[in-house]
């Protein structure tokens, strides 16, 4: 008997060890254990025993037993490993991305400085507003309170659009200015009202720094008490974050507009050093903005009531603080479309300047 089952185990715990597939593993199970298994049948043996025989062949059994069920549990567990590596190896996917070309276009600093202009106002709480840049003379000028003899309609070098001889209409002209998105944002939102409207303007003029098609954003707040001094915080919070700079100084010099009253333009302190500007240190100013109190005629243009609301405005030529903010020396170069300028000056076409992350980065 104990030969018997020193044969039973050796050949066992070889087949366990040997199964290549748990189909494989459970067949070596059922024909070692199962109910008509070899160990089962000699376990059936012991009743026709002595019982001195059965003292010992009992427990030899029973180990035998517990030695091939563990040695099973040991190689099931090992086929289930085997089985996972392979299904993992099997289903593996590849999510990395192979590097891209880096994009060959660029964002214009134009382009660039809105975005950023766009994601400050924003954080003020001004919505964008856009007009159209054929425009009646009606928005570019009346509404706005220029008369029509008044000296601003020619000092504005305005360009006239072509009518029909014999329509005896007023023309329409490129807009010479952002300033009548102002009257059409009164009219289609109302008051209170805050918006931004950046924006190409036109004017006949053409020298080293000036180009007959130009870019400015207009700015349009417009409350129940609305003040000069809020006007005065809003233009040097936003130019601390457009320049990236806490030491920009503003100067307000009073000045005259036709859809302002009282008016300013606005100065930044700054200085060339080596023939580079400076910003925030030195004794020199550069206009950079018109501004003031939004006139009565013009919120009644707009349809909104003076009696009941005041307002601020702004005007600031965009193509201007980009020379400034990044060290463009010429104007006209912006205008060119030379690939190579575009390329020194551009900037990555996927990096969407926001506050948190830094403006220009
Ligand atoms: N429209 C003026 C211009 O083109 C700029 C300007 C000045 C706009 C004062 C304003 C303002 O809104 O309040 O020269």
């Amino acid at each position: 008997m104990m030969d018997a089952i020193a044969e039973l185990r050796k050949r066992y715990l070889a087949q366990v060890v040997g199964a290549p597939d748990p189909d494989a593993l459970e067949t070596v199970r059922l024909a070692a254990l199962g109910k008509k298994g070899e160990v089962s049948l000699k376990m059936r043996e012991l009743g026709r025993m002595t019982p001195e025989e059965r003292q010992i062949a009992g427990p030899a059994l029973n180990a035998l037993k517990a030695e091939i069920d563990t040695a099973l549990r040991a190689r099931r567990a090992a086929l289930d490993d085997a089985a996972l590596d392979a299904r993992l190896r099997a289903e593996w996917l590849d999510v990395t991305l192979p590097p891209r070309p880096r994009p060959r276009g660029t964002i214009h600093p134009v382009s660039q400085v809105m975005d950023e202009l766009t994601a400050i106002f924003a954080d003020m709480g001004f919505a964008v507003a856009e007009g159209p840049q054929v425009e009646s003379d009606w928005y570019n000028f009346d509404a706005l309170n220029i008369a029509p003899e008044h000296p601003a309609r020619q000092e504005h070098d305005t360009f006239f659009m072509h009518r029909a001889p014999g329509d005896n209409r007023p023309p329409h002209v490129l807009r010479t200015h952002t300033s009548p998105v102002q009257i059409r944002a009164m009219q289609d939102r109302g008051a209170p009202l805050r918006v931004i409207a950046p924006g190409r303007v036109y004017r006949m003029d053409m020298d080293q720094t000036h180009a007959p098609m130009f870019h400015q954003v207009e700015g349009l707040a417009i409350d129940r008490n609305v003040t000069m001094a809020q006007l005065k915080w809003t233009l040097e919070e936003f130019c601390r974050a457009f320049f990236e700079l806490d030491a920009v100084e503003l100067r307000f010099r009073a000045s005259h507009f036709p859809f302002t009253e009282p008016s300013a333009e606005v100065d930044i302190r700054c200085a060339w050093v080596d023939g580079q500007l400076k910003l925030g240190e030195g004794d020199s100013w550069m206009e950079i903005l018109g501004s003031g109190m939004v006139h009565p005629h013009v919120l009644r243009s707009g349809g909104i009531d003076p009696e009941q609301w005041q307002g601020f405005a702004f005007g600031l030529g965009i193509d201007r603080i980009a020379m400034l903010k990044y060290g463009i020396p010429d104007l006209r170069a912006f205008f060119d479309s030379d690939l190579r300028w575009l390329r020194h000056y551009g900037f990555a076409a996927l990096d969407l300047p926001d506050l948190p992350s830094g403006l220009s980065r």
